[in-house]
């Protein structure tokens, strides 16, 4: 027979301590609602990192180098990654629905390379990055571009979408050709797109004083990756861009247009959430490919 007594007496209310929640691990979320914060969480591991990558390219390029299949290219990748960023076109036709990855939906676009690029409008309705279970949605800030403040009020009216439906906003600072790409003008740019309510900032690195940019950035920084670059000078990049203050990398081009794209995404793991430094990270890059060099 059960014995009952001992069954209540075993029971723990845990009179005398205050119930709590761990505070979240992203940057500038802990006042955030539920959603939002499990759908971070889900973006950012618990180092309050992320290895995001990036594949939307095509949503203005068209089928660039390394993207010609993602089904071949990017989506083997998925294991290393912990957020996958593309369009809805690609999420639905070739990333598997059964994918673990948190996924960053684009969602801004219109023009394309033949055409001035700031001149983009929101491309796709909240309630579809909800029927398709997005942790995040995305968009292009022109800050100094020719279509500044309609980039602007692209993220804005995304922003309150995504407020209403609990999924976060990532501003991508998309600089002009004729626009420095100094501490000072990321600055700016990241602290607008995070006043206006973005819960996540994307921008590139400078070699100057990154970590003011991070540090005055109230959301977490993940670094864009950029054209592709040697080995070495990827894997650096990434790695001085964690080292002041970004929250991850979102990498596309030096992932996917290598030549051994799942040794680069491990060593650009390595640098995130183990905190290897670029030379080991090379290393772990040079075994997993066979002593490749691109
Ligand atoms: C387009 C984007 C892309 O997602 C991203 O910047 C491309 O990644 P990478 O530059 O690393 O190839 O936001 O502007």
């Amino acid at each position: 027979m059960a014995d009952l007594d001992s069954t209540v007496a075993a029971k723990d209310y845990g009179l005398g301590t205050p119930q709590t929640v761990p505070a979240s691990p992203v940057k500038g979320s802990d006042q955030l609602d539920f959603g939002m914060r499990h759908r971070l969480g889900r973006i950012f591991a618990q180092d309050g990192r992320t290895v995001m990558l990036a594949f939307d390219h095509g949503y203005f390029q068209g089928p660039t180098r390394g993207l010609e299949r993602v089904d071949l290219s990017v989506v083997p990748l998925a294991p290393w990654a912990d957020a996958l960023m593309a369009t809805r076109g690609i999420m639905r036709t070739v990333v598997p629905a059964a994918s673990d990855n948190a996924l960053v939906l684009r969602a801004s676009g219109g023009p394309s390379v033949l055409k001035e690029l700031s001149d983009e409008r929101v491309a796709m309705d909240v309630t579809d990055a909800v029927r398709i279970d997005a942790a995040a949605v995305a968009v292009q800030v022109f800050i100094g571009g020719e279509h500044e403040t309609q980039s602007v009020h692209n993220m804005t009216q995304l922003v309150d979408a995504g407020l209403a439906v609990g999924i976060p906003v990532v501003g991508v600072t998309a600089v002009g050709r004729e626009l420095t790409r100094d501490a000072r003008y990321l600055g700016l740019a990241t602290r607008i797109i995070a006043e206006l309510g973005a819960q996540i900032v994307k921008t590139y690195y400078c070699d100057e004083n990154f970590a003011h940019v991070t540090a005055a950035c109230p959301v977490p920084v993940i670094m864009a990756g950029g054209k592709k670059l040697p080995v070495l000078d990827a894997l650096t990049m990434a790695w001085r861009a964690v080292d002041q203050g970004a929250s991850g990398v979102d990498m596309g081009r030096n992932i996917f247009q290598r030549q051994h794209p799942a040794a680069m995404i491990q060593a650009v793991r390595s640098i995130v959430h183990d905190g290897v430094d670029p030379d080991e990270a090379a290393e772990i890059y040079a075994d997993l490919s066979g002593g490749a060099s691109d």
